[in-house]
This record gives structure tokens, C-alpha cells and sequence, in this order.
């Protein structure tokens, strides 16, 4: 049976944190609880506002962790120096917009090459293994391979948010084309926003996808039941 990994973002334990500019709860806790639960790799998002994960929590995320650290990122060059400096394991580049809630779509790597290009490169001399988020579009596909990227995350926002059965089935489709095209490319392919307990078992479905990356349902669901059974329940879906 294929083993789909799993990824969890502890972004939203330090959105709590910051709603009050209290001490805890601490996403490092947050990482090392999903560690114990079997994750395969933690991931978290500095934003240029830090509106939730800060400087700090990184190094100490990446200090503390024994699986691999995935840091989710901008091209902004004051984050990709301190990329260099963290030295994860893997970054995901991620567009960006001050205004948004949550990262609204992949990023454009085609109006985007030039930002794109620089980014990688100084990731790469660090031995960062680069993921490039996108948009489940051939296009997209091909650049991140002309990038020289190593991983393709493909958004699976638009079909997390979709309300018609129809819209999300269509959705499914273009996410499911564009992993098989991203596998024969030889890319390693995730998938990830939005995801939740439910749409999840639509999208395990699809073979070609290796791993999901998810945050915010499974931070939810942890104010109920505690983090480790929240992603012990999520691995067992994305293994069942
Ligand atoms: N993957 C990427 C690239 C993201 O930007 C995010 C949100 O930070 C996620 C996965 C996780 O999304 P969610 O919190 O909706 O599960």
C-alpha cells in the first residue's frame, strides 16, 4: 500500500498566540506534538508581517524537530537571507499579498521567473530542496521544472472552497492531470490549503500525489481533541 505523507503546519497555534502577544501556546510544542503523532515533516510560513510565526519559533522549530523542516516562504529577499541562515530542509516558495487571510493562489512562476530564479538559487546554495507552490496548470508544471525546482505543491484551494459537487469534481480533474503530468516530469508532487477531515477523501484518490500539507483543520481539530490525536486522525484518512 503507497504511504502518502503528511505535513503539518503549525502556522495557526502562533495566530493564537499572537492574537494576544502572550507566551504560549508555542508552535515548537505544537511541532514536537505532531512529531510524536507520526507526521512526516513540519511546516511552517514566515510571513514578511509575521502575522503569526516569528523569527525565533523558526530557529527553535528547526533546533528541536527530528523530521524534516519545510519552511514556507515569499521570494522576498530579507526572508530568503534568513532561509539561508535557518538552513531547512526544504522551503516552498508562496506567493504573498499583505491584505490576503491565507495564501490565495500558487504563485505565478511565469510573471514571476526572474524572483523565482534568484530565490532558488541562493536555496540551492544552501542545499535547500525547493517546492514550488502552484496552480494545477500544465504551464505551471513546466516552468517549475524549467526553474529546476525539486518538489511541486499543487494548490488545492479552489477545490477545498468549491460548493457545487460539479465545480469540485472539475476541480479534482485539473488537480489529478496536473499531478500525473508533475510525476512523469520526475517532480516528487504535494498538495496542499484547505484541506480538511472531509474533502480529504476525495483528493487521497489521486496516486500521483505524495504527500498533503495541511494546517488549519487539523489546528482546529486540536482544540477539541489535543494535536497528537488530530494528526494521528488525519493519518489514518490519508492511509486508509
Ligand atoms: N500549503 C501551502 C503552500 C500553504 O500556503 C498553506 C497555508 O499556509 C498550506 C499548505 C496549509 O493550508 P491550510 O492551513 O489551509 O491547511
Amino acid at each position: 500500500m503507497k504511504k502518502t505523507k503528511l505535513g503539518v503546519n503549525i502556522d495557526h497555534v502562533a495566530t493564537l498566540r499572537q492574537a494576544r502577544f502572550t507566551r504560549y501556546p508555542d508552535p515548537a510544542t505544537a511541532a514536537l506534538l505532531a512529531q510524536k503523532a507520526g507526521c512526516d515533516s513540519i511546516v511552517a510560513h514566515l510571513r514578511k508581517d509575521r502575522r503569526h510565526i516569528q523569527k525565533e519559533d523558526v530557529f527553535l522549530i528547526k533546533d528541536l524537530i527530528k523530521v524534516p523542516f519545510n519552511l514556507e516562504m515569499s521570494t522576498a529577499a530579507s526572508i530568503v537571507a534568513i532561509a539561508g541562515e535557518l538552513g531547512p530542509n526544504q522551503a516552498t516558495l508562496v506567493p504573498e499579498n499583505r491584505k490576503e487571510l491565507t495564501t490565495e493562489g500558487g504563485i505565478d512562476l511565469i510573471k514571476n521567473c526572474k524572483k523565482v530564479k534568484s530565490a532558488i538559487s541562493k536555496l540551492k546554495q544552501k542545499n535547500i530542496k525547493v517546492s514550488l507552490f502552484i496552480d494545477p496548470v500544465k504551464n505551471q508544471v513546466k516552468a517549475a521544472k524549467e526553474l529546476g525546482a525539486d518538489i511541486v505543491e499543487i494548490n488545492t484551494g479552489k477545490f477545498s472552497q468549491d460548493s457545487s459537487k460539479a465545480a469540485q469534481e472539475k476541480e479534482l480533474e485539473r488537480i489529478k492531470k496536473a499531478a500525473v503530468f508533475a510525476k512523469e516530469k520526475g517532480f516528487f508532487v504535494a498538495a496542499g490549503h484547505g484541506l480538511d477531515y472531509t474533502n480529504i477523501k476525495k483528493i487521497i484518490k489521486i496516486d500521483e500525489i505524495q504527500e498533503f500539507n495541511i494546517g488549519h483543520s487539523i489546528i482546529s481539530e486540536s482544540v477539541f481533541v489535543g494535536l497528537v490525536s488530530a494528526t494521528k486522525e488525519m493519518i489514518s484518512l490519508l492511509n486508509s
